[in-house]
């Protein structure tokens, strides 16, 4: 659970509760948003491309591990991982982070609410932690987030906060300064706004836009570049993928950055996706931002499967094989779309199927299987169908 800190008060707590059930209700109305999006496609109908003869014969059993490779060698450019500062000490989570990954992004360490919970009290513990374990482990780190551009996640003294435009943008550029400075030369990428757009392309309503207008979004990234111009500046979002009017309106943002002189430098594709999806249509959606020449980051990349399911299922072993699929389709993709120097790397959202927050209050873990690794850190078809687009098979 994201928001647990030994010296917060029991209200704080229950507000941060309410906060995360928030966070989590919204990411699962999003998720079954993108299925209502995503064309049909029956899993059970989905041909696998990674074949039993495949196996890896020293594998372990159970496990679609590649012998002599790993994902980070597999890959020209960083594979990534995002974590929760409270399971870096269990094994294999951390092993299989340091054996197989080459950056970290946080689930929740380095949002407002977790580095700045009260007004100008900056809470840096945790997120350093994480940085010194990607340190030590010769891991890049991409931060995420500085702005996300709901309500339900932003942090009550701003909601609550008097003033205006004026009062609003202090308020921004502090947080901005003083997380980005903290973490300068340590922390290469930035996540600046998250989930700022709507499917339609509209801004989402959040406490930013009524004080500040929609120019609240480009005065993020403005002050982003100012407080350490070395570090890459994303905006990160869902469902851009499609294609749709959500993409168009970030690359007509990244112009009218371009036009200002504000540094916009890539979009994050969260990729929270399923396996009904079109990898063609994704891929086209690369070629479009690639075209602008924005860096292309796969930041939160996880298949689901449990479209059309009973509350838990049994991971079979066509629908992991599917699973398989239809991450090396995207990884391909991605490799295909995105020219290399713009390829910024891809992130999953967690390491083994237990950790991933569609699992969240599921005792069992067996709610869904989105991520590489199974439960216990084993390789899936996923990871065999990942790192196959990498080693060109
Ligand atoms: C999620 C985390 O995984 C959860 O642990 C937390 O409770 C809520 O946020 N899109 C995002 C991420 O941009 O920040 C969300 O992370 C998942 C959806």
């Amino acid at each position: 659970m994201a928001f647990t800190n030994p010296t917060t008060t029991n209200k704080f707590k229950a507000a941060a509760i309410a906060l995360a059930l928030f966070a989590s209700s919204f990411t699962a109305c999003k998720s079954s948003m993108e299925e209502d999006l995503a064309p049909e496609q029956s899993a059970d109908q989905t041909e696998t491309v990674v074949s039993a003869n495949d196996l890896d014969p020293t594998s372990e059993k159970g496990s679609y591990h590649l012998k002599g490779h790993t994902l980070k060698k597999a890959f020209s450019f960083p594979i990534g991982a995002a974590v929760v500062y409270e399971r870096l000490k269990n094994e294999p989570y951390a092993s299989t982070l340091k054996k197989e990954f080459s950056r970290l992004s946080s689930e929740s360490n380095f949002k407002f609410h977790m580095l700045q919970p009260k007004e100008g009290v900056f809470t840096f513990a945790k997120a350093d932690s994480i940085v010194a374990f990607a340190q030590q482990n010769n891991m890049q780190v991409h931060g995420h987030t500085l702005i996300w551009a709901l309500d339900g996640v932003t942090p009550k003294w701003v909601l609550e906060h008097k003033g205006g435009a004026k009062e609003f943008e202090a308020i921004m550029k502090n947080h901005i300064y003083t997380v980005m400075k903290h973490f300068k030369g340590k922390v290469t990428s930035w996540d600046v706004v998250n989930e700022a757009l709507t499917p339609g392309g509209g801004y989402v309503d959040n406490i930013w836009l009524r004080k500040m207008g929609e120019g609240y979004l480009l005065k993020a990234f403005q002050f982003a570049s100012e407080a350490d111009p070395s570090a890459k500046l994303f905006a990160n979002d869902y469902s851009q993928e499609y294609g749709g009017k959500k993409l168009s309106k970030y690359l007509r943002i990244a112009d009218e950055a371009k036009a200002k002189g504000i540094r916009f430098d890539g979009l994050g594709f969260q990729m929270h996706t399923v396996l009904r999806v079109d990898a063609n249509m994704i891929q086209q959606s690369f070629v479009r931002t690639a075209a602008k020449g924005l860096l292309v980051h796969i930041s939160e990349m996880d298949v689901a499967l449990r479209y059309q399911k009973p509350k838990t299922f049994d991971l079979t072993d066509s629908l992991s094989r599917a699973q398989g699929k239809k991450y090396k389709e995207i990884v391909y993709a991605y490799i295909n779309g995105v020219p290399k120097h713009l390829q910024w790397g891809i992130t999953t959202w967690g390491v083994g199927d237990k950790d991933s927050y569609f699992n969240r209050g599921y005792a069992e873990s067996n709610h869904d299987y989105p991520l590489l690794f199974s439960k216990d850190y084993k390789a899936k078809w996923a990871y065999r169908g990942f790192i196959e687009a990498g080693l060109g098979r």
